[in-house]
Formats: structure tokens, sequence, C-alpha cells
């Protein structure tokens, strides 16, 4: 197949929502969730959409999949519009957008895409061999779950049994919404290898969306970063990585009471150092700061930081100069310029 699987130019997307205001009072108030997101999806390429809660990421699934329609832009899915053909994008597509929607609970597996291989205009013979098919793609039968209740599967079953359900009419294109979201790691290691396979072996084009950096470091041919609406890089892993050469990752943990918002510890630490290209984040057991310093500078800077966090009074635990990893790209590219200074510092 010529041309791209996937190619999106220009989407925008607004919500409209009501916030209340007062007792009577409501209003109206505008996301605008995409500000004109465009990338491509060749054949038989595992494909990422990274970025954090909010980032907009399943709005594109869905434009992409003829669930939404855009407020600009366009999409084309094997070359075909979601605007004017979305029967034959429809019929290309297999989507996952959440793993245990749908499903009958009293049903077994096999019966449940008995019923959805049916809607699909299957019938008789073809349809019980295409089933069959499919849940021993995903493993469903070698882990004798075909004829088991719904109801009885664990998490990691049923995310296997939306992928068959989304396989039935053996789509070139696969398009997955945070596929391991809540698997446990054996599952969602599963998933991931499961999915590599899909475009490697059989050529498929597989889009996923993840908000886990080291999830797209680990399937992803190419990986586009979406920030706050707009796609803020894109390429492979190396070619991402290569954005931040020259630069080097601090990583300090520390610990202590927070006084303050988790960010304002933030801007604080970017307006002390100078540094825009940082990022604090809750971890376990504490709080973990990722600092992009220029190669050469990290002694004074974990100095720095040392001095700074204990002066705020935390307790610095462990400091590290790590290898760049997806995160460096990612706080690279999404906190460009904006020194970030905080009023009463
Ligand atoms: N149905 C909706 N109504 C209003 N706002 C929405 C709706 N769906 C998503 N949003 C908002 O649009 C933005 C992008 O959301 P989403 O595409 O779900 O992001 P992601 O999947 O990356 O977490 C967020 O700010 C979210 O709050
Ligand atoms: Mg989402």
């Amino acid at each position: 197949m010529s041309g791209a699987a996937i190619k999106a130019e220009g989407l925008v997307k607004r919500y409209v929502t009501w916030a209340r205001r007062g007792f009577f009072r409501k209003e109206k108030q505008i996301v605008e969730a995409l500000k004109g997101v465009s990338f491509d999806v060749v054949w038989g390429e595992v494909f990422g959409l990274l970025g954090p809660n909010g980032a907009g990421k399943t709005t594109t699934v869905k434009i992409i999949s003829t669930l939404l329609l855009p407020d600009d832009g366009n999409a084309w899915v094997a070359g075909y519009s979601v605007l004017d053909n979305p029967v034959e994008v429809r019929d290309r597509i297999g989507v996952v957008l959440s793993v245990e929607r749908g499903f009958f609970w009293k049903l077994t597996g096999r019966e449940n895409l008995r019923y959805f291989a049916m809607l699909r205009g299957l019938r008789g013979p073809e349809l019980e061999r295409r089933i069959d098919e499919v849940l021993e793609t995903v493993g469903l039968k070698q882990l004798k779950g075909a004829d088991k209740l719904y109801e009885e599967y664990s998490l990691g079953m049923k995310a296997r049994l939306a992928l068959a359900r989304a396989m039935l009419h053996d789509p070139p294109i696969l398009i997955l919404d945070e596929p391991t979201l809540g698997l446990d790691p054996p599952s969602a290691r599963e998933m991931r290898e499961l999915l590599v396979r899909m475009a490697r072996r059989e050529g498929k084009a597989v889009m996923v969306t993840t908000h886990n950096m080291f999830e797209a470091e680990m399937i992803c041919d190419r990986v586009a970063i979406i920030s706050e609406g707009r796609i803020a890089a894109i390429g492979t892993v190396l070619e991402l990585k290569k954005l931040v050469a020259g630069e080097v990752p601090v990583v300090v943990k520390f610990s202590g009471m927070l006084g303050d918002s988790l960010s304002r510890v933030e801007e604080r630490l970017k307006h002390r150092l100078e540094i825009s290209k940082l990022h604090v984040s809750e971890t376990d057991g504490g709080f973990t700061a990722r600092i992009l310093v220029e190669a050469g500078l990290e002694e004074r800077v974990v100095a720095r930081t040392i001095d700074i966090l204990t002066g705020m009074g935390f307790s610095v635990l462990r400091v590290e100069v790590a290898e760049p990893s997806l995160e460096d790209v990612f706080i690279a590219v999404t906190r460009r310029g904006g020194q970030g200074a905080s009023k009463d510092d």
C-alpha cells in the first residue's frame, strides 16, 4: 500500500463546557484541546503519540477514528478522509479506546467476539474461523481464556480481548489509546510485544498513545511529543534524543514537607538556577527534580541545587548524572524559553 497509513493535518478541536459561577450563573468556557496537530504514520511502523494527561491524545485518536469531528483540519486514513469518507475509514481501522468498554460480562470471550463479528457482517464457518484466529493472535487461546466468562477475566485478558475485537475485520491499521494503562507489568509487556509484532510481522500501521516515556522508547519506531494540544517534536527516538545533544540530565531526589505546591517548588528552582529545562515530580517516598544542564556545568548545578533545596527545608537523598532519555527531550521541547520566575523569590 502506498502513501501514509494515517495523515493528520492541522487538526483543531475545541470543547465547550459550562462552569458554574455561584448558584445560578453558568459561564461558557472553551477548551482548545487541539491547536493544529499534524503528523504522518507510515505502514509497518509503531507510531507513538506521547504526552501527559490533558495533552490531547484521546481527542486526536477520536478524530482519526471518526468518533469526533475536528473544528478545523482533516485526517486521512489509508487515503480516505475522516470528513468525507468515514465509512471507508472505519473499514480500515481497528480501534481500542478503553480496555473494558462495551463487553458482556455474562458471556465468554468467544461469545462476545461472536456478537461483534456478526455486527461486522461475518457469518457461519468464516465467522468461527476468524474468531479462532484472533483469539490465537492475542494469546487468549493459549491462556485458556476463550471460553471463560468475561467477568472472570483479569485486566490483562480484557485488554487482549479488546484488541481481538478490534482485529475481527482484519484492519491494516490499529489505533490504541493508552493500551497498557492499568495493566500489571507482565501483561503490559506482553501487550507491547503483541503490538510490535503486528507492525513487524504483519506490516500493519500501529498508532498508540501513551504518557509513559519508557514505553514510547521501548516500542515506538517514531514518536510525536504532544503538549497542550500542539506537537512539540516528532521523529525516531534517536532523532529526538539528538535534540538534547550537549545537555546532561541531573537527577536529584529529595524529601521533606511540601509547604507549597510542587509547581511552586519547580518555579523557584528554575528561577534560582536560571534553568528553564527542569521538571519536578512526585516519586515514591519523595520528589525528583530532573534538570537539563549544558555539559560541563553539571557539578556546579548539583552543588547549587543541593544548596537551594536544603535552604527550602528539604533533605537531598540522592544525586545522579543520568543518560539522556525521552523524558529529557520532553522537558526540553515543552519548556523552551520561559524563564519561569516566581514572584516572591
Ligand atoms: N468532552 C470534553 N469536554 C470538555 N473538555 C474536554 C473533553 N474531552 C477532553 N477535554 C479537554 O481537552 C483537553 C485534551 O483532552 P484529551 O484529549 O482527553 O487529553 P489526553 O488524552 O492527552 O489526556 C483536556 O484539557 C481535557 O480536559
Ligand atoms: Mg486520554
